[in-house]
């Protein structure tokens, strides 16, 4: 058998602009999405076995052949498993409770700033996932990631994490923190690796309203150490972020200050990156600057020296990016 990306064979992606395979697609082209009509769920099925049936006597789609995602190139197929769905995507809605000013949605989704919970303009995924289920199309494996906008202000968001719960898939939480939910810390202990990844990015109340454009920091630390709390020996799973932001918070002084603010609530799992979505696709934009490259190895450095216990996660790709000192790495 061809071996391929598994990606095409096990993925589903709920995207703002339709139903898809994965996340790297994201808003280039149109004829990768299937748009959300009446028979979205069935004509989007039908594409996929036609695309799984070519790609393995080796002809793929003109986006796979062009694909130069820095996420998925080296992920095969799972010959155990062709074309059950092991990975679900839930990236499509544009809400958010929060107005963070490098964030990559803002202009590829017209990010809309809302504050109540709620699911403007878009399709109820829920139905969808328990077909899904019942065509028994769901590996046992699943993994569900939920981005969005902000997953948390979702209202499908606690059935989602209850069907997950029910079903013993995992789920990747990518949140800014500010509304609290009990079924997170459910998910992580109830699961085998549900995680919470809260991009916090500052280590002050100052600089955190300078970043996120709103006042919610004392929220946001308050659910933090709550999950932290609730998921005891899981609580490896709450996971603290910072995107170096070059001009903002590029400095050992608030990089500090973020260790000392996660080690306070009880983070022992830190995750590191760049800014990457606009410099990575800026063509002006191809080498990042040495004192980026090198706070984000002090950073590495620093937790670990803080506590060798510490979990340092970084995406394998920024790890590249930084190693050859550009963004330009496997284009
Ligand atoms: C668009 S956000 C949506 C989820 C959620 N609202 C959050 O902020 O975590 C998805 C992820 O992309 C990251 N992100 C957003 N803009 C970025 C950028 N310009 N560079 C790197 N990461 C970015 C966020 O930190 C988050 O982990
Ligand atoms: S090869 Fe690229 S575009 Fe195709 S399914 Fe995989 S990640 Fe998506
Ligand atoms: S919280 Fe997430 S979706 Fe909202 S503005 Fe920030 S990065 Fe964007």
């Amino acid at each position: 058998m061809e071996n391929y990306c598994k990606r095409l064979s096990n993925g589903i992606n709920f995207n703002f602009k339709g139903i898809t395979f994965c996340s790297s697609l994201w808003s280039n082209v149109a004829s990768a999405y299937t748009p959300y009509d009446k028979h979205y769920i069935e004509n989007f099925l039908e594409r996929r076995h036609k695309t799984i049936e070519n790609a393995q006597k080796g002809i793929f789609p003109d986006y796979c052949n062009k694909c130069n995602s820095k996420m998925h190139t080296h992920d095969n197929i799972d010959e155990s498993c062709v074309e059950k769905i092991k990975f679900i995507e839930i990236y499509h809605w544009n809400q958010c409770n929060c107005a963070c000013f490098y964030c990559s949605n803002r202009e590829e989704t017209n990010l809309k700033i809302t504050e109540k919970r709620n699911q403007k303009g878009a399709i109820d995924v829920m139905p969808m996932l328990k077909k899904l289920k019942k065509l028994n199309l769901l590996d046992e494996h699943t993994e569900i990631s939920m981005v969005g906008g902000e997953p948390t202000i979702l209202k499908e968001f606690p059935e989602i994490l209850k069907f997950a719960i029910k079903n013993k898939f995992s789920v990747n939480i990518l949140s800014n923190g500010i509304l609290y939910e009990k079924y997170i810390s459910k998910a992580i202990n109830e699961t085998q690796n549900t995680t919470l990844i809260v991009s916090l990015d500052c280590g002050t109340k100052e600089m955190f309203k300078r970043i996120k454009g709103i006042d919610k920091y004392d929220d946001v630390i308050k659910n933090l150490k709550k999950y932290v709390k609730e998921t005891k020996e899981k609580s490896r799973n709450v996971i603290c972020k910072y995107i170096i932001l070059p001009g903002v918070n590029d400095n050992q002084e608030e990089i500090n200050k973020w260790i000392d603010l996660c080690t306070s609530i009880g983070i022992t799992n830190f995750f590191i990156t760049l800014e990457f979505c606009k410099s990575a696709n800026d063509p002006k934009k191809e080498n990042i600057p040495e004192e980026i490259c090198q706070l984000y190895e002090y950073t590495k450095t620093k937790i670990k020296e803080v506590n060798p216990n510490f979990s340092v996660s970084t995406y394998s790709f920024v790890d590249e990016f930084v190693k050859n000192r550009s963004y330009k790495v496997g284009h």
